[in-house]
């Protein structure tokens, strides 16, 4: 770690004292960037994560053109479920399909108990090559969906509006879902633990769907599970980041799941979320993805309200509520990145 030049992101994660905050930006590597674009035109998607020197590669451009703190690692979360034997499709401007989801036990008993040293080398292969490209400038970032945003892809088979499938599953046939459950959490303990083992320096679990649960459904199908990975990954002092998006309730139980960060979407104030559980844990977030659709004096105005929310100390990772959308104008988030970098400062006497 110390061979970093730049530490910030690790420093802030782990509340010591750090002279700016860090920002980094959710789907930081995307469409939104014309050199993603034209890597992109080359090579579909899952090509795109499956090969090493291509992933390294836009992985690392936001580094170069919009100046993040950290770098994530260029991938899917849903290369597990492909790992673990379901065909992936990604579909143009539709998003990801499993054609043949998971719907019954037959189909949960053929999931392949997965080593990720096997099934899932190309990631750590590029791990293994963005680090070396990356020399040192900035940390990075390896990341996995949480068991339960897994679980949705794989029964409802793309995106859904409601979430009917998945939940007449945990609620027709809880053993079912928590055999399934059990079975991705021990594949992302040891996924995450493998690109630790390879060179990441944090990891980040996202739990896009975690707020479609209401509170008892998501601490018995979502919490218990992140809790029983971040207990189980072996790791030195990585970082573990928990982005349960849109869950308002159980603030503190997911202080207490282990992560040492907890990622906020843009619909809570940072700062009441600081009081009730800020001196636990870090926060990451918060600001609207929409807002860098704005001119400038707004970007700059919205975030400046973060900062001042956040207030005083260590402690604080800025991002995004949730990714970045895919027509922001590259200099928008450019300009976002300048603004924490330069107003930041205040925060750290
Ligand atoms: O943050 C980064 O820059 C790293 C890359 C990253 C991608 N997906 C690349 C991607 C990360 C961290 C993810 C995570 C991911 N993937 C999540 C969790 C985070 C979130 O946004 O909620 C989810 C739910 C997925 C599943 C997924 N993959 C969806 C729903 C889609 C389609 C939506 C879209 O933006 O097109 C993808 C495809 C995908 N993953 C793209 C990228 C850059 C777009 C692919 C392309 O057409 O170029």
């Amino acid at each position: 770690m110390s061979e970093l030049k730049n530490d910030l992101f690790l420093r802030a994660c782990k509340k010591q004292p750090v002279e700016r905050t860090p920002i980094w930006i959710m789907r930081q590597a995307g469409r939104y960037l014309p050199e993603y674009r034209a890597v992109r035109e080359k090579a579909d998607f899952l090509t795109m994560c499956k090969t090493p020197e291509l992933s390294a590669e836009v992985t690392i451009q936001p580094v170069d053109l919009i100046g993040v703190d950290a770098a994530i690692l260029f991938s899917d979360i849903l290369v597990i479920p492909e790992a673990m034997g379901m065909q992936l499709e990604m579909h143009e401007g539709k998003g990801p399909v499993f054609p043949s989801p998971i719907r019954d036990e037959k189909s949960a008993d053929e999931l392949l108990d997965i080593d990720p040293f096997m099934h899932l080398s190309y990631v750590l292969d590029a791990v293994a090559e963005t680090k070396r490209e990356l020399n040192g400038r900035v940390p990075l970032i390896g990341f996995s969906g949480s068991p339960w945003t897994l679980l949705t892809y794989m029964v409802e088979g793309r995106g859904s509006k409601n979430f009917a499938k998945v939940k007449s599953l945990i609620y027709n046939n809880p053993k079912l879902a928590h055999k399934i459950l059990d079975k991705l959490s021990n594949a992302v303990a040891g996924y995450l633990t493998a690109k630790i083992e390879v060179g990441v320096d944090a990891v980040q679990i996202f739990d896009t769907w975690g707020g479609i649960l209401a509170p008892d459904d998501f601490k018995e199908f979502s919490l218990q599970y992140v809790e029983k990975i971040i207990s189980n990954i072996f790791r030195n002092d990585e970082p573990v980041i928990y982005f349960p998006k849109g869950v308002h309730h159980s603030l503190i139980e997911i202080s207490n799941c282990g992560a040492n960060v907890i990622g906020l979407d843009w619909t809570m104030d940072i700062g009441d979320v600081r009081k009730v559980i800020g001196d636990k844990v870090a926060l990451q977030g918060n600001m609207d993805p929409t807002i860098l659709y704005s001119p400038e004096e707004k970007i700059k105005k919205e975030a400046l309200k973060i900062l001042e929310s956040f207030g005083d100390g260590s402690g604080h990772v800025f991002n995004l509520g949730h990714g970045i959308l895919p027509d922001v104008e590259p200099q928008k988030a450019k300009h976002l990145v300048d603004v924490i970098k330069t107003e930041s400062i205040k925060f750290h006497k």
